[in-house]
């Protein structure tokens, strides 16, 4: 499970807080969704609650190991064991095939050729078959995006940390994106922290966590 709590995150000078005194619980198999408004400090908080970044306050524990306290070694293979990212800007590698972005977990651990079979499977599933020796220059963003989010589901990972995982997609694509992420919620016990914008999204998640202001709200506002 996820757990963070008094959580806060400043930027600049003179400070600002962007994430004030959040405390948040993620249960083992749980889909979470974060809604708010652009600025809210969604991505902020994903981030945080991700081992992407570093809160000012406040600590972050993962499978109960608090993250802040781990190396840059340990965190690294912790997040390449455990976590699939899938975020606004989906960081491909671009001197890499669509495949070879795919495979790009599985081979950090010398391991690639037992995923190919799968790395095809998630490829048709997500209409990107197309893609397969294409590098992401010759991609549209949202093949360049489901190519991502192949990337983060090969593993199958413990946890998936999803930030607008549909915003360049079709309504068709977005569709199939959340159906997969329920799927491997549903049929792998993955745990789901998914940034959306989008309401209908939202509530397909076991809970609904709304921010306002860096702040956590009962309602959507
Ligand atoms: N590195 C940074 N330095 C300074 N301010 C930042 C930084 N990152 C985020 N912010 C500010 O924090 C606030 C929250 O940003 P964040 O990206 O978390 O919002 P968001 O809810 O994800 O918005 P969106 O829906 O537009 O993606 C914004 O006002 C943003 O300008
Ligand atoms: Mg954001």
């Amino acid at each position: 499970m996820i757990h963070a709590h008094n959580l806060v995150k400043e930027f600049g000078e003179p400070a600002q807080r962007i994430i004030n005194d959040i405390t948040i619980d993620i249960k083992e198999g749980e889909f979470v969704s974060i809604a708010g408004r652009s600025g809210s400090g969604k991505s902020t908080l994903l981030y945080i609650i991700s081992t992407l970044d570093n809160p000012t306050h406040g600590v972050v524990e993962i499978n109960n190991r608090v993250i802040n306290n781990l190396s840059v070694e340990e965190v690294h293979e912790f997040r390449n064991k455990n976590i699939g990212f899938i975020f606004q800007f989906h960081y491909l590698l671009p001197e890499l095939s669509a495949l070879e972005n795919v495979l790009l977990p599985p081979m950090n651990s010398g391991i690639q050729k037992q995923y190919k079979k799968r790395a095809l499977e998630l490829l048709e599933r997500l209409n990107i078959s197309h893609t397969l020796n294409k590098m992401p220059g010759q991609m549209s963003g949202g093949e360049q995006q489901r190519v991502a989010i192949a990337r983060a589901l090969i593993m199958n990972p413990k946890y998936i940390f999803a930030d607008e995982p549909t915003g360049n997609l079709d309504s068709t694509n977005a569709q199939i994106v959340m159906d997969i992420l329920k799927e491997v919620n549903k049929e792998s016990g993955t745990t789901i922290s998914l940034v959306t914008h989008d309401r209908e999204f939202s509530k397909m998640a076991d809970r609904e966590i709304f921010l306002v202001d860096g702040k956590i709200s009962d309602t959507y506002l």
